[in-house]
């Protein structure tokens, strides 16, 4: 595991999009592993940026999304599609049709889920999967739990989740109260691992990387694969 710790968010999303950008130089038909949440948006902003300065080509990228919350549709401003759209898609020529992330609208779940693992299998899973961290450890939907799940599946959140995400929504109780989510096995066999946090994860993350590998922290599972970077704020 490579730990790179960064003074500021400001340098987190410049060293986080300079590995995601390298990614896409290297090989133009990356599968990148994308996730929401406040803690992407700057390395998204950077790329943004470096796609306007024309060093970047993301036509033949394809991308597969962690998560999405179940009951809300890609037009939904909450919903982690719309967020991908308004981050990153709609300001690179990504080919939208090869952009995936879980159908928030699916009425059957446990299709669903299978209809997710499958194709994320069919795309050979991601070579690089970017990762937020929750405060519990989650990574994806993954909360805290007895055993890592192996592949996609709908999760209840955690009423902690649920609370930190109600920052988003304009009341509680318009947060979904589950989400699809890959399973931890599906995120481990992602080529490449990035993990990234800011100054309030610090804590989290240091017991992920450092503790018992346990499924109480979710984030631990990434102790089992062979490539993870973890960068994160850390004065
Ligand atoms: C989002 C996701 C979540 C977030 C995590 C941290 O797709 O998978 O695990 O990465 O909740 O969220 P932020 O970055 O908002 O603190």
């Amino acid at each position: 595991m490579k730990v790179i710790k960064v003074k500021n968010y400001d340098e987190l999303s410049k060293v986080a999009a300079s590995i995601i950008a390298a990614q896409v130089i290297n090989n133009p038909q990356s599968v990148l592993g994308l996730a929401t949440g406040s803690t992407p948006i700057g390395a998204y902003k950077n790329l943004v940026c470096a796609y306007n300065d024309g060093l970047l080509d993301f036509s033949n990228v394809k991308s597969i999304n962690l998560d999405e919350y179940c009951g809300l549709s890609g037009e939904n401003d909450q919903s982690y599609r719309y967020f991908m759209n308004d981050n990153l898609f709609n300001h690179v020529n990504i080919d939208k049709n090869n952009t995936f992330v879980p159908d928030g609208t699916a009425e059957d779940s446990e299709a669903e889920c299978e209809r997710y693992e499958a194709l994320c299998e069919s795309l050979g899973y991601a070579d690089l999967q970017l990762l937020g961290i929750g405060h519990n450890g989650h990574i994806g939907f993954n909360e805290p739990a007895s055993a890592f799940a192996a592949k996609t599946h709908c999760v209840k959140l955690q009423e902690s989740t649920i609370n930190a995400n109600s920052r988003l929504f304009e009341k509680k109780e318009d947060v979904p109260t589950s989400a699809f989510t890959m399973g931890i096995g599906t995120i481990l066999k992602a080529k490449k691992i990035l993990l990234i946090g800011g100054a309030d994860k610090k804590e989290i993350i240091e017991k992920a990387i450092y503790g018992d590998v346990t499924p109480e922290v979710p984030a631990s599972a990434l102790q089992l694969h062979k490539d993870v970077t973890v960068i994160y704020v850390a004065e």
